[in-house]
């Protein structure tokens, strides 16, 4: 039986249409739209397009977008102040810092210097910390989408073994730490796992965020599992996942497509996070 195509297009859209009703409702209460500024430095083009398409998706949800570009021999120092002013601004609730930057310029201290109250990326060490604890903070939007859609697959993810394939800040280590949340019996796989094979054939939810084209093939899955493929390649023949989608579509019970899977959901995720950032500052 063929797999289910799970929509990450439509899913994004009813929270992106939920957040904008909450922006009204806030606006309604206290006169103030939450405020996402985003910070681009350099020409890198693929950066560029993502962050003309955040500009966009926050202005739709009817919020302010503030959108600081910055020239690519744009020093440390500069950048910090920038982050000090936005952390300092009333009107700025969420700040992101597109990545990757420029290799002169220090990330770490970059990212370290947002306020973890308005780092709507969940990158701050401080929100890995509450993330991997239990507390209230941000959490990094792809992971979080990912977790979003599998709720939608299964009504009970406890007790299910999961495997992420790949140990980013960004995408693997957050994604384990939810899925753990989630009661699953978690596996972190990534280049140096021994038998990768065995172990992903062994998962009842797969997560493939390598960065290697349809590097996880049909017959590595699980016959009846969920595959969620948060790879984005751009190739000859267009976007791809980490996933073999026609060989794993055949084999598995629910899978992303590339694009229009876990893409959408990074967006809807962020605006979402920026609304409850908002919330916990309103009066
Ligand atoms: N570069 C690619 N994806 C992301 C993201 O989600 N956040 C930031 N800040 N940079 C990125």
């Amino acid at each position: 039986m063929a797999a289910t195509i799970i929509d990450g297009k439509a899913r994004a859209l009813r929270l992106r249409a939920e957040v904008a009703r909450g922006v009204e409702a806030l606006r309604a209460e206290t006169g103030r739209a939450p405020g996402l500024a985003v910070v681009l430095v350099g020409e890198d083009p693929a950066s560029a397009v993502y962050v003309r398409s955040k500009g966009k998706a926050t202005r739709e949800a009817g919020m302010n977008s503030v959108e600081r570009r910055l020239p690519a021999e744009t020093d440390t120092a500069t950048l910090l102040a920038l982050v000090a002013a936005l952390n300092a601004d009333p009107a700025i609730d969420g700040i992101l810092v597109q990545l990757p930057l420029p290799a002169h310029v220090d990330a770490a201290a970059v990212l370290l210097a947002i306020d973890p109250d308005k780092d709507v990326d969940g990158f701050h060490p401080v929100n890995a910390g509450r993330l991997a604890t239990g507390m209230p903070g941000f959490v990094p939007c792809t992971p979080l989408g990912c977790v979003m859609l599998l709720r939608d697959v299964h009504a009970h993810l406890a007790g299910l073994d999961a495997v992420v394939v790949g140990r980013s800040n960004i995408v693997g280590k957050p994604m384990a730490q939810l899925l753990l949340a989630e009661s699953c019996t978690v596996t972190v796989a990534h280049s140096r796992t021994r038998d990768l094979f065995a172990r992903v054939r062994e998962a009842d939810i797969v997560v493939a965020a390598v960065g290697i084209p349809g590097m996880i093939r049909g017959d590595w899955i699980k016959p009846g599992a969920t595959v969620i493929d948060v790879g984005i390649n751009r190739t000859d023949s267009g976007l791809v996942g980490d996933v073999d989608f026609a060989s794993a579509a055949a084999v598995a019970g629910a899978i992303t497509p590339v694009p229009g899977g876990v893409g959408p959901m990074t967006i809807a995720c962020l605006l979402s996070n920026t609304l409850d950032s908002a919330r916990r500052r309103a009066p």
